[in-house]
């Protein structure tokens, strides 16, 4: 009997130093912080991330939530401009970006994406009297327009690359997709190329706009995080791959965008 309790004490002594051990940091992961999880976006993109009351809420806030939640850790947002999102995953400032982020090649050289979550369009705004009145306008022989988008957006590098480049189109770059709007308002840019559900957003607070019934491409949004942190990639994209499978994904996005 003494050796059995003798046994049992030692046991249980084992048992709470490995808890111990854990108690800094429950995931066993390192992260940006010790015991957080850093999201990197930019809350400049309703229904993925904006201010509600000072805080950040949105699609990818709650996805993000949902992921920390399952891996034991606190969730950090820190928001910032849409163009620095990818050097602070990189760089390790942050662990992941969630931002409405297109998974495209050119950001695969720099970050790891995981599993796509959700789908955008590029789509176009105009006012409700433009000349613009389908996608193909914009390639028309000749063309000019002057063309409004967020910096360094897919609606940017697709336009530049589509247009700019082939000398039919002037793209003004602005550091948030509202800005570019508020210039269409005012007749500075002809048209902006931007993501659907912001785009929605955007007109429906804003008179006199119309989103084009053609699309400019579509493209698929994920998560990106470094290359040098796999552990911490896998949890992640595991979580995020559970959550997709039990439908808690397709709630979030649905609580943002009901369905029509
Ligand atoms: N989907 C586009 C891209 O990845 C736009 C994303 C902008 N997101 C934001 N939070 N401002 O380039």
């Amino acid at each position: 009997m003494k050796k059995l309790i003798a046994i049992t004490l030692s046991l249980l002594m084992v048992m709470s130093m490995f808890a111990a051990c854990g108690s800094n940091n429950d995931s066993g992961l390192s992260t940006a912080i010790e015991g957080k999880l850093v999201m990197a976006t930019n809350a400049q993109f309703p229904p993925y991330e904006y201010y509600e009351g000072g805080e950040i809420v949105g699609i990818d806030a709650e996805i993000a939530q949902a992921i920390a939640d399952k891996l034991g850790l606190e969730l950090q947002i820190d928001d910032m401009e849409f163009d620095s999102i990818v050097e602070s995953v990189k760089s390790g400032k942050s662990d992941m970006g969630l931002a409405g982020m297109t998974v495209t090649d050119e950001r695969k050289e720099s970050v790891n994406f995981t599993e796509s979550y959700a789908t955008g369009v590029q789509v176009v705004i105009v006012t409700e009297d433009s000349a613009i009145t389908s996608v193909d306008d914009l390639f028309a022989e000749g063309a000019n327009y002057t063309i409004g988008v967020q910096r360094n957006t897919t609606g940017d590098l697709y336009t530049t690359w589509d247009l700019e480049d082939e000398g039919l189109a002037t793209i003004d770059r602005y550091s948030k997709g509202a800005d570019a709007v508020q210039a269409l308002k005012t007749g500075k840019v002809d048209c902006v190329v931007i993501d659907n559900e912001p785009a929605k957003a955007f007109v429906a607070g804003t008179e006199g706009l119309k989103i084009l019934d053609t699309d400019y491409i579509l493209e698929n949004y994920a998560i990106a995080m470094s290359k040098d942190n796999e552990a911490l990639y896998n949890a992640v994209n595991e979580a995020l791959k559970e959550l997709i499978a039990d439908g808690t994904v397709q709630k979030i996005i649905e609580k943002y965008i009901p369905a029509e």
